[in-house]
């Protein structure tokens, strides 16, 4: 398969600007996807050097691996990124110099008819990055409750509809199992205006993707996990893709910057947190109109990047 036709990788400047301060250091990929930025990394670093590249996805993992195939010093391992701890203890490595998270799902995953990320027709209604794993969107229109369906569309989706959306999910499945991709389009067909319907397929579509793979759930645990793999001056460096998603990580690296909870009039602090990072200015950094132009995809990315103190 061309490189290109698996993933663009997103900001490959700018990731490496922000990531790889040491030429031998231990590099941690947490969605490895492709390897898309992995191989550019590889490629400015020398052979003292590590990196290890992890995906849920078997088949990001077998794309990987082939496209890597070069490098001796790359390892690969088919897991979920809050496992960074039992990874790093296989591997024998006690401290990192980067960590990079490229959340969500790659433009594979999206194309790939069978994999059931899209909202195109016809397609069946799966969503899990790891196939290993039972729960589907499928399960999930199926099953979930009424107030369950209604939480995660409004939550993970922010959809104005949602009630009406799950009443409707739940109607149509009294009559018959909920199976493809149309039948959920034909619903939300039915509870908004046609001119941003659209919208409402991506945003419904997004908010079962993230329930089925527990994305902000993981997100949460794996940022506090991570960084206490970090050495001093190693770089965390994540790039989001939705407002929930940075959000999570808008906050953390504040909150590990400016740990403390002691009231303002306090006159010093007594609740002895320490800071943990130091975010990188600017405190966020998007792709350049002319990326967006030539990997429209890019259009929503979002770096954020910040240093262990
Ligand atoms: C945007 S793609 C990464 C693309 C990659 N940076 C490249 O250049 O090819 C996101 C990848 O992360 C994986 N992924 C998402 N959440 C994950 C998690 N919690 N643990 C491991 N992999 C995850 C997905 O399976 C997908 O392959």
């Amino acid at each position: 398969m061309m490189e290109s036709l698996y993933h663009v990788p997103v900001m490959v400047q700018e990731v490496l600007e922000t990531l790889v301060y040491k030429k031998d250091g231990v590099y941690f990929d947490g969605t490895l996807g492709g390897g898309g930025h992995a191989k550019l990394i590889l490629s400015k670093i020398n052979n003292q050097a590590r990196y290890l590249g992890i995906d849920r996805d078997a088949e990001a993992i077998k794309e990987a691996r082939k496209r890597l195939k070069d490098y001796n010093n790359f390892y690969a391992f088919q897991t979920t990124f809050e496992q960074i701890g039992a990874v790093l203890s296989e591997m024998r490595v006690a401290k990192l110099d980067g960590i990079l998270l490229d959340l969500g799902v790659s433009s594979w995953q999206i194309d790939n008819d069978g994999r059931g990320f899209s909202f195109r027709k016809g397609l069946s209604l799966d969503m899990r990055m790891d196939s290993r794993q039972e729960l589907t969107a499928e399960w999930i229109l199926n099953n979930y409750s009424k107030d369950e369906l209604r939480k995660i569309f409004k939550e993970y989706g922010e959809e104005r509809f949602s009630g009406k959306i799950a009443y409707r999910v739940v109607k149509a499945r009294e009559e018959k199992k909920i199976e493809r991709s149309e039948e959920v389009l034909a619903l939300i067909d039915r509870c908004v205006n046609p001119r941003f319907a659209t919208k409402s397929y991506a945003r419904i579509f997004q908010a079962l993707r993230i329930e089925v793979n527990n994305e902000l759930e993981i997100l949460k645990e794996s940022l506090g996990e991570s960084i206490k793999y970090l050495g001093k001056e190693g770089r965390l460096v994540v790039i989001t893709y939705h407002s929930l998603e940075d959000r999570i990580v808008k906050n953390f690296m504040r909150d590990a910057e400016n740990p403390c909870t002691c009231p303002p009039e306090f006159p010093v602090c007594v609740c002895e947190k320490k800071q943990e990072l130091k975010r990188i200015k600017p405190h966020f950094i998007q792709p350049s109109q002319e990326e967006i132009k030539t990997n429209p995809r890019a259009r929503s990315a979002k770096i954020r990047a910040a240093i262990r103190v």
